[in-house]
């Protein structure tokens, strides 16, 4: 029901939006049958419509063809081209005027196979019934194709609009509600849609996994956006055309077809494109406006592409096998000479090639050359895409200047949040790595930041004095530590002060040793191979001191949870996820003062050791001050010669089980809770499944979250 709602605006709005034919379909086709001919005292260079602006011979048969068949009429279309192509209008229709019956029935008839192509004529002429009624049905196809060819492409947009409205409501609904305070208990029917549609994943549990290593699906209520999506691409790809038995310009029916659909194939793709960029960037208006991660940007942006890439393929076969059908390979090589022609074809190569070059695998494989052979290949594809719409005078261009203004717009922006961070382009910060914990820990002074930092965002690091200095890669704040903050670790005077020390930091941080320093903010790395392996290595060098780097700090993205408005909160995290729950728990803890969140429960899978005691003692003991926060290791490693078990910590040498643990929560207590889930694929869609499940079977207030690490 509502759903058709929806859609019937959609439609409306595009028919409102596309222009009406620019003459009645009647003039043009007068106009249009002396398409062949030229009058002996026209303008042999004149263009398709200037034809009939200097020739009288011309504008006389016109008249007479326009008195004849066409009732009322109006020329002013025609007579303003004539104004602006030679400065002076359309002749009027007093030349026809001294004519009567028998004038009229003297002049030669003709129809669209009498004249060769750009036969010489000193005479007036008409055209005769029969052929002007195929040329009335030729141009009403051609209209009634050319209105739905624009309103389909604005539909891409509209399409987006909606969703995005809607997306916005949900986003408003969920603020005021935070704002009053406590999440209340919802009605019925938004826990139905919770439960049935926006948290699940698409089928079955698999969400964040992949599937095989080549694909990942989508939570349920993007797959649902998505599928309608394609649906209406498909829809506007196969609807709104006229096809008539006497086509002039294309006489046979496979003619027709090939033409008008790659006509359309082709506009709605190239329509996609603004949408192709908008949802590939980092800064993002759709981003802020309906709160979305990053993550659900990022698989609309590759469902738009995919979309778009087939429509170009449909485009680019269809006008190749148009060609064929008419002229054999001999005439496909005329084409091959053309600048627009090669520029589209190349266009639609490199669009194929971004497909395949961005499928999970080769992502996983290496992430650096992935995204410089993205951006290479995006930059030639709207360069040959500008190349290829040059035919049409500048009709098209827009879909060029639109994602190019929302790139340069990104760029532009994320210099503004690197210069917001710190005037001076870059920050030195210290950088250590913990070979026991395999961790690096870097450490950013706050002193030219115009900002505060806020738990939960994340922040594109790219360090300068690497070989690869525009490499940039996200990391969430893990904390931020305040100038006089006893409170927190980076703080304290020496590391023999804490109670907690095992044999693990003797050869580790001694960062706890500095002298009092500013604010500054702290971020967690695992290292991988490529950029954070790097890092690793350069810390490594300098260990157990730390190494300063020059950083050029771009963020902040994402956005916080409203964790705190919650009676309860639930992570369920793996490795450096556990940057997430320790970014939240000076907040969780302000919050529990007040009285607000009660309970906050800590799961934390981790397989080494040495890292688990690392980033307990450093940085998640110390500000785990409320009697109300539980944390639980779950270790996997087998070097537990480090373990540390002390009062709020329960240590398990075992496997997490996401499922149990979720399901024991949402069993035990009562009032809002949120289960926020940070790490490996298969532990997040157990944790998403099992709070799914629980909100079947039970009325709390449910909510799920996932902070991605990966997209
Ligand atoms: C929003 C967000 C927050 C993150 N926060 C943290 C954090 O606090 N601590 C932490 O240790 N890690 C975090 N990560 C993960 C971290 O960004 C990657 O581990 C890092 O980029 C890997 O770099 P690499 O070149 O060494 O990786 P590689 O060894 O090349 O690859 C390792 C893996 O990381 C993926 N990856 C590499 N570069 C990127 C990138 N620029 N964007 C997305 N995925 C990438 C690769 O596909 C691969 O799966 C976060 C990731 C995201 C998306
Ligand atoms: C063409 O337009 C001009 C004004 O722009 C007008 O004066 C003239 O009558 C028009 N001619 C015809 C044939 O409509
Ligand atoms: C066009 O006119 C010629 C005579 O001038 C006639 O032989 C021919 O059949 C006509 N063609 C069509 C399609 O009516
Ligand atoms: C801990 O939670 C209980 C309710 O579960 C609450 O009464 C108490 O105030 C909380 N303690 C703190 C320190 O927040
Ligand atoms: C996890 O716990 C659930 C019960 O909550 C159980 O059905 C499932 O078998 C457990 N999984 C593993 C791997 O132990």
């Amino acid at each position: 029901m509502r759903f058709s709602v929806i859609l019937a605006l959609l439609f409306s709005a595009t028919e409102a939006r596309a222009q009406p034919p620019d003459e009645t379909a009647c003039v043009s086709a007068c106009r249009s049958s002396f398409q062949r001919v030229a009058f002996v005292d026209g303008d042999p260079h004149a263009s398709f419509y200037g034809k009939s602006c200097q020739s009288r011979l011309n504008t006389q048969s016109l008249y007479i063809c326009l008195d004849l068949y066409c009732g009322t009429y109006n020329v002013d279309k025609l007579n303003a081209t004539c104004v602006e192509e030679y400065g002076e209008g359309l002749l009027p229709h007093s030349i026809v005027d001294g004519m009567d019956e028998d004038d009229i029935a003297a002049v030669t008839r003709f129809n669209e196979t009498t004249f060769a192509f750009g036969s010489k004529v000193d005479g007036l002429l008409l055209v005769d019934e029969g052929s002007f009624k195929r040329w009335l049905d030729t141009i009403e196809s051609l209209n009634h194709a050319h209105y739905y060819h624009s309103a389909y492409g604005w539909a891409m947009g509209y399409f987006w609009l909606v969703v995005v409205a809607i997306a916005m409501v949900s986003r408003a609904i969920d603020v005021c509600e935070a704002r009053r305070g406590a999440f209340p208990r919802q009605g019925s029917m938004r826990r139905w849609l919770k439960r049935n549609v926006q948290t699940p994943s698409t089928l079955g549990r698999r969400c964040a996994q992949d599937y095989g290593g080549w694909a990942t699906v989508p939570p349920r209520i993007q797959s649902l956006t998505i599928g309608a999506f394609v649906v209406l691409n498909v829809w506007c790809s196969v609807h709104g055309y006229k096809i008539v038995p006497h086509n002039i310009y294309w006489p046979t029916v496979s003619g027709q077809v090939l033409r008008y659909v790659s006509d359309r194939t082709g506009i709605i793709s190239f329509a996609n494109f603004p949408l192709l960029w908008l949802f590939g960037m980092r800064n993002n208006v759709v981003l802020w406006l309906t709160g979305w991660d990053f993550g659900t940007s990022n698989n609309f942006h590759r469902w738009v592409a995919r979309v778009a890439t087939v429509q170009a393929v449909v485009h680019s076969a269809g006008y190749t096998a148009k060609i064929l059908q008419d002229g054999g390979w001999a005439y496909f090589a005329s084409w091959l000479t053309r600048l627009f022609w090669c520029a589209g074809e190349m266009a639609t190569i490199a669009m194929c090639a971004i497909l395949g070059l961005s499928f999970y695998w080769f992502r996983r494989q290496n992430y650096e050359r992935f995204l410089v052979l993205h951006v290479g290949l995006s930059v030639l594809v709207l360069i040959t895409m500008l190349l290829h719409v040059s035919i049409f005078n500048g009709e098209y261009d827009a879909l060029f200047w639109v994602p190019l203004g929302i790139w340069v717009l990104d760029r532009v922006l994320r210099l503004a949040r690197v210069l917001l961070f710190s005037y001076t382009f870059y920050t030195q910060a210290d950088v250590w790595y913990n070979d026991a914990a395999d961790m690096v820990r870097i450490e950013v002074p706050l002193e030219k930041s115009w900002y505060g930092v806020r738990p939960g965002t994340y922040y594109y690091l790219s360090v300068l004095d690497d070989a690869c200095f525009w490499e940039s890669h996200p990391f969430t704040v893990a904390s931020v530590t305040l100038a006089g903050d006893e409170k927190r670790p980076g703080l304290l005077e020496t590391g023999e002060s804490s109670p907690l020390l095992s044999a693990a930091n003797d050869d580790g941080f001694t960062s706890g040793v500095k002298n009092v320093r500013g604010d500054f903010v702290t971020f967690l790395v695992r290292p991988y191979d490529s950029f954070t392996g790097r890092l690793k290595r350069r810390a490594e060098m300098a260990s157990p001191k730390s190494v300063k780097l020059k950083l050029v700090v771009d963020g902040p993205y994402g956005g916080t949870l409203p964790l705190e408005k919650f009676d309860e909160v639930v992570f369920v995290v793996g490795g450096s996820g556990i940057v997430v729950p320790i970014s939240y728990l000076e907040v969780l803890v302000a919050s529990m003062e007040g009285k607000r969140a009660s309970k906050v429960a800590i799961h934390w899978a981790v397989r080494q050791a040495g890292f688990a005691t690392e980033v307990l003692q450093r940085d998640l003991l110390a500000a785990a001050t409320s009697s109300n926060i539980s944390l639980s290791v779950y270790h996997t490693g087998s070097d537990s010669t480090t373990r540390l078990e002390s009062d709020p910590v329960a240590w398990y040498n075992a496997r997490i089980n996401a499922t149990r643990t979720v399901e024991e929560a949402l069993a035990a207590g009562e009032g809002s809770i949120v289960v926020v889930a940070c790490g490996p694929a298969r532990m997040a869609d157990a944790a998403r499944q099992a709070t799914v499940k629980g909100m079947g079977r039970s009325d709390r207030r449910i909510e799920y979250f996932k902070e991605s690490f990966q997209w």
